[in-house]
C-alpha cells in the first residue's frame, strides 16, 4: 500500500517511522515532511493546510490510505475533501474536529452531557468579560475559542493580566478569528496527564499515558512551549484512575460526538488534570499530540497501520492494540533562544539510533546532502527502556550525541514523573 501522511514535524516523524514497520507498507509520501523525514519517507512540498494542492498530488500519485496528523488541515476538512476522493483516512472529519477546533464547542458539549471539566462562562463582548472577570476570583484562565498554535491559552494573576489577555485576544485579535469567543474558566490544579486514543466512534482504546513538559526551562519555570519532552506511562494515570476516566470522560465523549451527529474517527486526545475533586478534562484535540506521540508510538505493540484501517472502516473492536510494560523518554532539543527569537541554518550531527532509540526530526531542512536546523523545536532524542528511570538515562545519553552549534534542551524531562508519589 502507498501511505500518504499529512504534516512535517516530529510526531509525524514518529508516526511514519511506525507505519514502516507495518505489514503491506511500500511506500510512504509525506506532505511536506521535513528534512529529517526525508530519509524515511518522499516528501513533497505542499502544505498542511493547502487542500488543493493535496487533492491534485493523490491525482498523480497512488495513494492507498492517508494520515492526516495536524489540528489545522482536520478543521479545515482535509479528511472531507480526500475521502471524498476515494481515499480512506485516518483522521476526523471537520465536524468531529471541532472539538479541538473551537473550545466553545467541547465545553458545552462537556456541560451538555455531564463530562466533568473546569466551571467557565463564554464571552463574544470584551468588555462584558472584563466586567466579570473584574467580580471574579484569581488566577483565571482565559482560553481563545480556535486554534491559536497552542498560545490561546492565558492563566491571568490578576485583574491586570486578564483585562491585557481579553483585549489582546478580543480587540487586538492576536490570533485572528479563533479569538471572536473566549472562555473564561475556572483555574484547576493537580497533575496533568495527557491520554491519546484510537476511536472509531464505536469502542475507544486508550494508548499508554504521557506527560508533557510544555514551559521551556527546568523546573517548569518559563515561557510555554509546543512541548519540551515528554515521559510515557504518566505515574499518576493509576489503574484505578484510568478506569475511572474510561467510565466518566472516554466513553462519555465518544458517544456525546456521536450524539450530536459528529462521529469522531480518529486519534483523540484527552488534557487532563487530575484534581482533588477528580479527573478534569482541560482539553481534546482531534490528533496526536507533538510531543506525546514520539514517546508513545515507540512503545506500540501492534501494527499501526492495521490499526489506522480498523479506525476509519469502524472495526477497531477486533484488533489487539497492544503496548510494551516499559517507559519510554523524549528530550527535545531546541534551537537556543526559542519559543521567542532564534537562529537557524547550522549543520546538525546525528549518532546512530540503537535498538530501542529513535531520533525524530522536528524542525530541519536537507541542503548540499547535509541537515541543516531550520525551525525552533529541532528533534526529539527518544529511548525506551524496561523503567522509565533507564528510559530518562537513555534519551539523555542519546541527545548529548546530537550536536548542532545552538542546541538547548532542558535537563529535568522526566524529573517530575520519577518523584511522583501515587
Ligand atoms: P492548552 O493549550 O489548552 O493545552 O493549555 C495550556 C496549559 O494551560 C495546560 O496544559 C494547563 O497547564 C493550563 N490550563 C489550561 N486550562 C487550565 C485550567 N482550567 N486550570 C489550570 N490550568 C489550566
Ligand atoms: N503536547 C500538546 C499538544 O500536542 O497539543
Amino acid at each position: 500500500m502507498n501511505i500518504l501522511v499529512i504534516g512535517g514535524g516530529g510526531r509525524e516523524h514518529a508516526v511514519i517511522k511506525a507505519l514502516k514497520k507495518s505489514k503491506g507498507v511500500e511506500k510512504i509520501y509525506a506532505l511536506p515532511g521535513n528534512g529529517g523525514i526525508a530519509a524515511d519517507a518522499e516528501c513533497y512540498p505542499v502544505k498542511a493546510t493547502d487542500l488543493d494542492g493535496i487533492a491534485e498530488f493523490t491525482k498523480s500519485h497512488k495513494v492507498d490510505f492517508a494520515v492526516v496528523t495536524p489540528d489545522d488541515p482536520l478543521v479545515l476538512g482535509c479528511v472531507d475533501r480526500l475521502e471524498a476522493l476515494g481515499i480512506p483516512c485516518f483522521g476526523p472529519r471537520a465536524n468531529a474536529a471541532v472539538i479541538e477546533g473551537s473550545k466553545v464547542f467541547s465545553k458545552d458539549l462537556m456541560k451538555k452531557y455531564g463530562i466533568p471539566t473546569a466551571e467557565s462562562e463564554t464571552f463574544s463582548d470584551a468588555e462584558a468579560a472584563i466586567g466579570y472577570l473584574k467580580r471574579g476570583s484569581f488566577p483565571a484562565v482565559i482560553k481563545a475559542d480556535g486554534l491559536a498554535l497552542g498560545k490561546g491559552v492565558v492563566i491571568a494573576q490578576n485583574f491586570e493580566e486578564a483585562e491585557a489577555a481579553v483585549r489582546e485576544i478580543m480587540c487586538d485579535k492576536v490570533f485572528g478569528a479563533s479569538g471572536n469567543r473566549i472562555l473564561v474558566e475556572e483555574f484547576l490544579t493537580g497533575p496533568e496527564v495527557s491520554v491519546l486514543s484510537f476511536t472509531d466512534g464505536k469502542v475507544v482504546v486508550p494508548m499508554v499515558s504521557s506527560m508533557d513538559h510544555k514551559r521551556a526551562k527546568d523546573g517548569d519555570e518559563g515561557l510555554n512551549t509546543g512541548g519540551m519532552g515528554t515521559v510515557a506511562p504518566n505515574p499518576y494515570f493509576t489503574e484505578e484512575i484510568a478506569r475511572e476516566c474510561m467510565e466518566k470522560i472516554f466513553i462519555p465523549t465518544v458517544r456525546a460526538m456521536n450524539a450530536e451527529g459528529r462521529t469522531f474517527r480518529g486519534c483523540l486526545y484527552f488534557g487532563l488534570m487530575l484534581t482533588p475533586k477528580g479527573p478534569k478534562v482541560i482539553e481534546y484535540n482531534c490528533r496526536f499530540g507533538d510531543p506525546e506521540t514520539q514517546v508513545v508510538l515507540p512503545l506500540l505493540e501492534s501494527d499501526l497501520l492495521e490499526i489506522m484501517r480498523a479506525v476509519a472502516n469502524g472495526t477497531l473492536s477486533e484488533k489487539q492494540v497492544v503496548f510494551k510494560t516499559g517507559a519510554a523518554c523524549c528530550v527535545v532539543l531546541a534551537s537556543e533562544g526559542y519559543p521567542k527569537k532564534y537562529e537557524t541554518g547550522f549543520e546538525i550531527t546525528l549518532p546512530e539510533a540503537k535498538e530501542g532509540e529513535y531520533v525524530y526530526v522536528a524542525g530541519a531542512k536537507a541542503q548540499d546532502g547535509k541537515l541543516l536546523t531550520a525551525g525552533g523545536r529541532v528533534l526529539g532524542a527518544v529511548a525506551t527502556a524496561d523503567d522509565l528511570k533507564s528510559a530518562v538515562a537513555g534519551a539523555y545519553a542519546l541527545a548529548s550525541k546530537i550536536g548542532f552549534k545552538n542546541a538547548y534542551m532542558r535537563t529535568d524531562i522526566g524529573k517530575r514523573a520519577l518523584a511522583a508519589k501515587v
